[in-house]
């Protein structure tokens, strides 16, 4: 499996895999991608200024064997202090080292503090400190 940057021509791919689990896409910018046999299997994207993983997906036919893991850790490894996550799969980041904290913390991100749900969110706000 090769890690990269993403580049335009990952763009159709991303945005294809990110709706097929209902995720928005909002530009390339951030944006890693796991490839195999050239072939998009997943991608991730850090908010750098947020510290912050956002839109982390892998190929429907290909979970379960490693891939989301390594673009977490690749993600890591551009990031500094720490990490946070937003996400309906808190089971994952928990066995990437990350722990859950309490839901007023995702207050200080403007988004969630002017969502009209924010009191049925199914996100958990996660976060790990980096060495
Ligand atoms: C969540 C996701 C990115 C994980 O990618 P993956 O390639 O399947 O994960 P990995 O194979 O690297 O798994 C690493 C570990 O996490 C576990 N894991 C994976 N997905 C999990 C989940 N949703 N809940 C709990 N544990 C999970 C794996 O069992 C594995 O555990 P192990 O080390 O004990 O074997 C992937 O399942 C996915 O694309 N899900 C749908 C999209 C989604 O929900 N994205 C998050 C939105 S915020």
């Amino acid at each position: 499996m090769n890690i990269r940057d993403a580049q335009p021509c990952d763009e159709e791919s991303i945005r294809l895999l990110l709706g097929y689990y209902g995720l928005q896409y909002e530009g390339l910018e951030g944006f890693i991608v796991a490839l195999q046999d050239g072939k998009m299997m997943g991608c991730a994207r850090l908010d750098a200024a947020q510290g912050e993983i956002h839109s982390i997906a892998v190929h429907p036919t290909h979970r379960g064997h490693g891939i989301g893991s390594s673009l977490v850790k690749a993600l890591e490894a551009k990031a500094c202090k720490g990490l946070y996550a937003r996400t309906t799969a808190p089971g994952f980041f928990v066995k990437m080292g990350y722990a859950p904290l309490p839901d007023e913390r995702k207050r200080a991100w403007s988004d969630c503090r002017q969502c009209d749900v924010f009191d049925k969110c199914t996100k958990t706000l996660m976060y790990r400190c980096l060495p």
